[in-house]
């Protein structure tokens, strides 16, 4: 059974997708960092691709469900999608997908969290390049203390600045509330609340997938 993780930008996808992951051993797919790792990458589509999201923009549809078949077609684990579907055309196209690879939508979770505390959580969030590439988010399971100890270097998203936070909830409002109101007209939707520890957001969760 495949999850959707839903919710604003800062809203904890991305931090409960990787607990999900290696506590009940989910492939966690976050299409924030697989267009990372494409710019990483050094390619050409990485470069176009840059230019759409450092700005806080979305890349097309077409393009990112283009990218994103060849991760789920490669795994045979339950995934945890983190940050698609990101329009209703995008929610379309992954039961397109799922159906054609043989797989199942379970539950579409949003994990709630007012605006302001987003913001604040966003423009404070640092991540860490360890020697060989690897890029961790410092946070409760990765400390500052961890990526010094590890070598990494500290840095900040280019999309987090305080303009492009702003757009980013602006596309949010605009291109991705309306799949929360599609998932929630077919059964699969639940919500948790966001704005508590992280430990109590990750139960929460747990309890969610467990009814
Ligand atoms: P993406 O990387 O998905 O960014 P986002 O949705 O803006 O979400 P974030 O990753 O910023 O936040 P998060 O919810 O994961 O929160 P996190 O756990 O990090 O996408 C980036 C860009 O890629 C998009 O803007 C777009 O351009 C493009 N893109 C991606 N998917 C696309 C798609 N499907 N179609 C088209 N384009 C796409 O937590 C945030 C901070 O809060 C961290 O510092 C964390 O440590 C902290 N924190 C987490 N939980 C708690 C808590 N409970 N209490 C206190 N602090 C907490
Ligand atoms: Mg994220």
């Amino acid at each position: 059974m495949d999850i959707v993780l839903m919710g604003a930008p800062g809203a904890g996808k991305g931090t409960q997708a990787s607990r999900l992951e290696s506590v009940l051993g989910f492939k966690h797919i976050s299409t924030g960092d697989v267009l990372r790792a494409e710019i990483a990458s050094g390619s050409e589509l990485g470069q176009q691709i840059a230019q759409v999201i450092d700005g806080g923009d979305l890349i097309s549809d077409e393009m990112m469900v283009s990218i994103l078949k060849n991760v789920v077609s490669g795994t045979d684990k339950s995934i945890i999608f983190d940050g698609f579907p990101r329009t209703v055309a995008q929610a379309e196209m992954l039961n397109k997908m799922l159906t054609q690879l043989g797989r199942k939508l379970g539950k579409a979770i949003e994990i709630a969290l007012p605006e302001e505390e987003a913001v604040k959580r966003l423009s404070s969030r640092k991540q860490c390049k360890l020697p060989g590439g690897e890029v961790k988010q410092i946070g409760p399971d990765f400390t500052l203390a961890d990526c010094q100890a590890q070598g990494g270097k500290i840095f900040t998203r280019p999309d987090d600045t305080p303009e492009h936070i702003r757009h980013r909830f602006a596309v949010y409002h605009q291109q991705t509330e309306p799949v929360i109101r599609f998932y929630r007209s077919t059964g699969l939707y639940a919500e948790v609340n966001g704005n508590a520890e992280p430990q109590q957001v990750f139960e929460e969760l747990l309890a969610v997938l467990k009814k």
